[in-house]
């Protein structure tokens, strides 16, 4: 399988640099081809302009969204993973899915409504959070991050979710427990596999 990894973190020490390069690492030894878009490396542009939209108007997108929707057209799989900043996408995630998930790519509006034109796509999301577990459960906020990214976004556009993963407190666990992560983290790659 094609398998599309979408990091970002200005932070190559970061433990989700270090999610994600265990996913690509597990990925690869279980016999896909991994492309990795990192985010901040690629110095992305996440800001949608009027120019944006302009070009949209008449059917076409910028150079660096097409280069980046050339991707995922060729991906069967797409991994996200990113921490959650202010419960939910971290302004870089966010105006990458403002600008690459284009009207006309990602999703279309007619007399018969909105239809997702990413169907056939499968996406997993692996995200990281400095709050535990407890809280969020307790209060409702993995719900709200749910229905805001895998409804909001990824089923809107038709995708097919195989999975969403939190892990959890992440500034205040052990290296251990970290490592453990990572362990479940080769775990995840061999479940999607199989889907
Ligand atoms: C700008 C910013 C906003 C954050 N907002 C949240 C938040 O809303 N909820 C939360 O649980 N953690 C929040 N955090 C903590 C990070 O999610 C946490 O430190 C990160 O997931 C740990 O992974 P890392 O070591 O790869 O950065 C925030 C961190 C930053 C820098």
């Amino acid at each position: 399988m094609k398998h599309l990894i979408v990091y970002s973190h200005p932070n190559p020490k970061s433990f989700n640099h270090a999610i994600m390069e265990t996913l690509a690492g597990e990925l690869t030894t279980l016999g896909h081809e991994v492309k990795i878009r990192d985010l901040y490396a690629i110095n992305f542009d996440p800001v949608l302009k009027a120019s944006d939209f302009e070009l949209i108007q008449s059917g076409k997108v910028a150079a660096d969204v097409k280069v980046e929707q050339d991707h995922i057209a060729w991906a069967d799989v797409i991994s996200f993973v990113h921490p959650i900043w202010w419960t939910g996408l971290p302004a870089m995630v966010k105006g990458y899915i403002d600008r690459v998930y284009s009207f006309g790519f990602a999703y279309k509006i007619d007399d018969t409504g909105v239809t997702g034109l990413l169907n056939g796509k499968k996406v997993l999301i692996i995200n990281t959070t400095g709050t535990p577990e407890e809280i969020y459960a307790k209060i409702g906020m993995f719900n709200s991050i749910l229905q805001t990214s895998d409804d909001g976004i990824y089923r809107f556009c038709a995708m097919e979710v195989l999975k969403h993963v939190f892990f959890t407190a992440i500034p205040y666990i052990t290296d251990a427990e970290r490592a453990g992560m990572l362990v479940e983290v080769k775990e995840i790659a061999k479940t999607i596999c199989n889907k």
